[in-house]
């Protein structure tokens, strides 16, 4: 099988990953690399000393040998860019978010669907080892029932003057939380503040209700004095921790729970505290990036529809406005658009 041809747009702090990776995984060859900053050609040289590099990105998609384009440009410009790669004929690949409006996205999954193209969303913790030995313990019903989960991905780092930590980092837990409980909320409330720069908030602290009762909890920020990236879930029978930090040992499952005596005599004996073992698993240490790019190219290969397709980009974009209404609302619930 001929290998896939690839164009990226955007070489900046992330793209570059991408570019070290399509460079170098087998089934493909980044033919071209475009920036709209000329001094990205140093870069891609570097890191992809094959491919040519263009400011203009409709080289790109003027390009008939080119098969799929990967986009890793800012958000505010994922629409436009998206559009004239499917429009182009391109299978694509859109970093997260996958755009900053719902009625957008949903423009682009049904051109998608029209023109028979791949849509791939960068959703990279669905491609993260430890997420997939969690959902697998999910699914065997490990955990019982999932009661509820909480996660942050906080540090100090690189604020963004554009989208703000809601639509930087949440995006990412709130793949990661659909992918686990495979439905979406019916509510969201979130509140959040900007400090360095009116109007872009730093922190925000974002709460997923669901119609079974169940509850996701997300902070995040580039306000924070810990590099902290880490989600819990606590179950009916077991709870379990995933320290994204860690460099071994990510995962931590915990025998704890509180057990019911049907029995009982006295109010204490109806509850009771259970502490059983706790068991590190073993989790595959591949880079998510890596295992994410050679899915998108897989699936451009086999035409099979991605882990993280449009659909799915859509579904963490619908809670993602839903959590902005609530923002701006002072932190009032919200129910998704339909
Ligand atoms: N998956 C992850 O973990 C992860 C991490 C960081 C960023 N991201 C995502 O990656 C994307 C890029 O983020 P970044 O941090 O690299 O931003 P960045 O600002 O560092 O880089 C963006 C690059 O795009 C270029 N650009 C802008 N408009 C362009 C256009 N029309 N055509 C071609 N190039 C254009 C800019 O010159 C810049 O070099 C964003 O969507 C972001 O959310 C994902």
């Amino acid at each position: 099988m001929d290998k896939v041809k690839i164009g990226l747009l955007g070489a900046g702090a992330w793209g570059r990953n991408l570019a070290r990776n399509f460079a170098t995984l087998p089934g493909c060859e980044l033919a071209a690399v475009s920036d709209a900053e000329p001094k990205r050609a140093g870069v891609v040289a570097e890191l992809a000393p094959g491919a040519r590099f263009s400011p203009r990105a409709d080289e790109i998609f003027n390009d008939s040998s080119i098969q799929a384009v990967v986009i890793s440009t800012p958000p505010a410009t994922h629409y436009e860019l998206g559009k004239k790669a499917l429009q182009a004929g391109k299978d694509l690949f859109v970093e997260k978010p996958l755009v900053l409006d719902v009625a957008q996205g949903e423009e682009l999954v049904r051109l998608a669907e029209e023109q028979k193209r791949i849509l791939m969303v960068g959703h990279i913790m669905v491609y993260h080892p430890a997420t997939l030995k969690l959902k697998d313990y999910i699914r065997r019903g490990e955990f019982g029932e999932v009661y509820y989960l909480y996660a942050s991905r906080v540090n100090l780092g690189k604020v963004r003057d554009i989208e703000n930590a809601l639509w930087s980092f949440a995006p990412h837990d709130i793949s990661m939380v659909l992918f686990f409980l495979e439905k979406l909320p019916v509510q969201v409330t979130a509140t959040g503040r900007a400090y360095l720069q009116p109007g872009i908030e730093d922190v925000c602290f974002l709460t997923m209700h669901f119609d079974t009762g169940q509850m996701a909890h997300i902070h995040v920020s580039w306000l924070d004095p810990h590099k902290d990236r880490k989600v819990t879930i606590v179950g009916s029978k077991k709870m379990a921790v995933f320290d994204d930090s860690a460099s071994s040992e990510k995962i931590w499952i915990y025998d704890k729970g509180v057990n019911t005596n049907p029995d009982y005599t006295t109010y204490g004996e109806y509850l009771a505290l259970r502490t059983g073992d706790i068991l590190i698993p073993k989790v595959e240490s591949k880079e998510p990036l890596s295992l994410e790019c050679q899915h998108f190219i897989d699936c451009v290969r086999e035409r099979k529809s991605p882990r993280s397709d449009g659909r799915s980009g859509l579904d963490v974009l619908k809670v993602l406005e839903a959590a902005q209404r609530s923002l701006k609302a002072g932190g009032t619930p919200q129910r998704l658009a339909t």
